[in-house]
């Protein structure tokens, strides 16, 4: 009985995944840049650029280099959610 409705949850939870609100399944782009991107400088910093796509990627880059804690995953997002929001 336990373990049925723990495999229901976890089906319906790999089958939902792609509506799922981003939050549940991952941070989203504006949660990484406010919670991560804030810890040596505000983010602030970030916000007040506009960059490329290579350009960010350049930079996230150089940040985890500084000590920024992204998995690739999410460095993904956010190199994503800064392209689209803060763009030339
Ligand atoms: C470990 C500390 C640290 C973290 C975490 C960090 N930064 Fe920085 N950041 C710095 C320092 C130090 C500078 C100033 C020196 C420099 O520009 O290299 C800087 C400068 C910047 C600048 C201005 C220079 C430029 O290249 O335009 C931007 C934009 C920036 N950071 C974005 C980010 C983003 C986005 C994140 C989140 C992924 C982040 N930072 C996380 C240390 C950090």
């Amino acid at each position: 009985m336990k373990r049925g409705l723990l495999l229901g949850l976890v089906l319906g939870f790999m089958l939902s995944t792609v509506d799922l609100p981003t939050a549940w399944a991952q941070d989203d782009g504006a949660t990484l840049l406010d919670q991560r991107c804030s810890v040596c400088h505000s983010s602030d910093r970030p916000k007040s650029k506009k960059k490329t796509p290579e350009e960010w990627n350049a930079t996230v880059t150089r940040m985890i280099g500084k000590g920024a804690k992204l998995s690739p995953d999410e460095k993904q997002v956010l190199i994503d959610y800064l392209s689209k929001t803060y763009k030339p």
